[in-house]
């Protein structure tokens, strides 16, 4: 499986020309990844497209509530949109229009600058609202005031980022609206740089660029391609507004936080021995339980993720523990503990042959042979009833093809856990192996049923609502 995974990996990457091979290089430096992950995170990131442009919203931010936001207006991200003054400011119309497709509420603020490129007006009707521009606006100050543009956002996304910007917020300035509120949030920063590519190479601009990425500032593009300048060519135009769209859903989701929480999580099926060749098994295919162990990572958390025999490759930032057996897979989960969380995604084979063969039962004349079953231990329902040890937050699946809420509480109360992610498994869902997941979150206090989306999808909302539940009883 390792090897497959290095073939596609290493494939991919030879295959590129050299212009892409530089681009990739500088991007995966600058996320401090390898060439190979970066190409796993751009191809993530471009399903994430795909599975947005069919229609998708952001995910809650501040409060997932785990059902469809009913509405924009109420529920999607509050994104302040800083538009520098550069060509691409352009394309920042075609990102207001993307942005507010996904949910997002915006509020835009020009620069100076970026008034000589775009109107106001053109701002204002794509927006919806009119854009601020003066940091001593007595209308603007009085309606929302800088500190308030600042604070009552989930996020400020500037772009295009000039490097005139970044020198600024490099610097601390504040002498105008767009820094002003840049130095006043305490809120996640995502910038767009867009320049000459001269520019984008320059000392000072990567000093600048240093310095931002160490206050946490994130960072999308710059692509490589035509410059505004006539037969000027180089790193510096502006990420795409779907990428940038991409970079701002990967820093919300950033806003669940589990960093220094420990997560075990379950993943696949489990392959009971009959004798040296065959087994006892399921459909299981690991990717909504690897899926949750890539969100919880994603979201800063310490993972091990457990998984029987899949097709799948390791979730980046996940230290996988691979079983083949119930049992196997049981010892791996303790030796884990102390964990905070425990999530059994896993499809753990209830029964296993009581004496498997050690060589090849052969087919006999006159006759089947009979295979005596004997009982695996429940995993999910001995760490949920463990007296110490137990994580704080201990969360089962429930894989159902009749009556699945019911089934799905029948478990909580058994398993004797927090929570039952319940699904419905019966051939027509085509869950079992497939890429969607609609899922019913059963706790103490109810049932919430989310609406049919990716397995992803479902992964990072159930990371947040972790976040949530553990920060809730931190407080
Ligand atoms: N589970 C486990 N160990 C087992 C069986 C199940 O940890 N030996 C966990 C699964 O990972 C899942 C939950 O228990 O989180 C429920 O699994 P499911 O197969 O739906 O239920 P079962 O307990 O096997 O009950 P049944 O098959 O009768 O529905």
């Amino acid at each position: 499986m390792d090897a497959g995974k290095t073939t596609l990996a290493s494939l991919t990457v030879r295959q590129l020309d050299d212009k892409l091979k530089t681009l990739l290089r500088l991007r995966a430096a600058r996320h401090g990844r390898s060439m190979e992950d970066e190409v796993r995170v751009i191809l993530r990131e471009a399903a994430a497209q795909a599975d947005r442009s069919a229609g998708e919203r952001f995910a809650p931010a501040a409060h997932p509530k785990a059902q469809a936001p009913s509405s924009a207006a109420e529920s999607g991200p509050r994104i302040v949109l800083i538009i520098g003054g550069g060509i691409a400011a352009y394309k920042s119309l075609d990102l207001i229009r993307r942005l507010q497709e996904r949910g997002a509420r915006l509020r835009c603020i020009l620069t100076a600058a970026a008034r000589h490129f775009v109107t106001q007006l053109a701002v204002g009707a794509l927006s919806g609202s009119q854009p601020f521009t003066e940091l001593f606006d007595p209308q603007s100050e009085f309606d929302v005031g800088h500190i308030r543009l600042a604070r009552e956002a989930d996020l400020i996304v500037v772009a295009p980022a000039t490097a005139d910007l970044l020198a600024k917020m490099a610097g601390g300035h504040a002498d105008d609206l767009a820094t002003a509120v840049l130095l006043a949030t305490d809120k996640p920063i995502l910038i767009a740089p867009a320049m000459n590519p001269q520019m984008w190479v320059a000392k000072a601009t990567a000093r600048n660029l240093a310095q931002l990425a160490a206050d946490g500032v994130g960072v999308v593009g710059p692509n490589f391609g035509e410059m505004a300048e006539r037969g000027e060519a180089g790193l510096g135009r502006m990420a795409e507004p779907l990428e940038i769209v991409a970079a701002v859903e990967g820093l919300l989701r950033r806003g669940a936080t589990l960093a220094g929480k420990r997560i075990v999580v379950t993943s696949g099926p489990t392959h009971e021995p009959i004798d040296p060749v065959r087994f006892i098994a399921n459909r299981s295919s690991g990717k909504q339980g690897h899926a949750i162990a890539g969100a919880a990572a994603a979201a800063g958390g310490e993972v091990i993720l457990v998984s029987g025999p899949v097709n799948l490759p390791d979730p980046p930032g996940v230290t996988v523990v691979r079983v083949e057996t119930a049992r196997q897979m049981f010892e791996a989960v303790e030796k884990t503990l102390p964990t905070d969380v425990a999530i059994f995604a896993a499809a753990v084979a209830d029964w296993r042959a009581e004496s498997p063969s050690a060589s090849k039962i052969k087919k006999r004349t006159g006759g089947t042979p009979t295979l005596k079953l004997m009982e695996n231990p429940d995993i999910l329902a001995s760490i949920a009833h463990r007296k110490t040890a137990r994580p704080r937050l201990v969360i089962g699946f429930a894989a159902e093809t009749d009556d699945v809420v019911v089934n799905a509480r029948a478990k909580l109360t058994q398993k004797g856990c927090d929570w039952i992610v319940a699904n419905d498994v019966s051939p027509e869902s085509g869950i079992m192996g497939g890429d969607s997941n609609t899922v019913h979150l059963v706790t103490a206090s109810g049932v919430e049923s989310w609406p049919p989306q990716a397995k992803d999808r479902v992964a990072h909302l159930l990371v947040e609502r972790i976040a949530a539940a553990l920060d809730g009883a931190e407080r």
